[in-house]
């Protein structure tokens, strides 16, 4: 029975930036990686060739990227995906939050 815990423990893991990083490689990394392109309007909100992201926007990053779901490309599941992982505190590959403070 005790068994079971550790895979109930996986499924239940908040979601860290590995899970959603296909979504934006895939939609976002045309313009908001530096690999990729030489968008430098684009790069100042957020440089996505590794995460936490660079940021020209430290203070704002979290609050821009949930409104901007809304309007970019992502399809309800992957807007889905990323309010989940943003609601659980942007966590990177080993679980912590970006240095990013919310303003005020
Ligand atoms: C075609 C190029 C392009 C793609 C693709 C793109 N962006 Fe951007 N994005 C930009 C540019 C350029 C800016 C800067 C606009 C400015 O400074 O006026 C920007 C700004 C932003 C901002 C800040 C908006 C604000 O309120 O100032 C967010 C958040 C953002 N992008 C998120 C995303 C996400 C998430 C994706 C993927 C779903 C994405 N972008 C895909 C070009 C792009």
């Amino acid at each position: 029975m005790w068994l079971a815990l550790p895979l109930v423990a996986v499924l239940t893991m908040p979601p860290r930036y590995p899970d959603i990083e296909p979504m934006f490689a895939n939609k976002c990394a045309s313009c908001h990686d530096a690999r990729k392109s030489a968008n430098e309007k684009a790069q100042r909100v957020f440089e996505m060739s590794s995460y936490p992201f660079a940021t020209g926007r430290p203070d704002t990053l979290l609050r821009d990227l949930r409104k901007g779901v809304l309007t970019r490309n992502f399809t309800e599941d992957e807007r889905r995906a990323l309010l989940a992982w943003l609601d659980a505190g942007a966590l990177d590959a080993s679980g912590n939050p970006p240095a990013w403070r919310p303003k005020g």
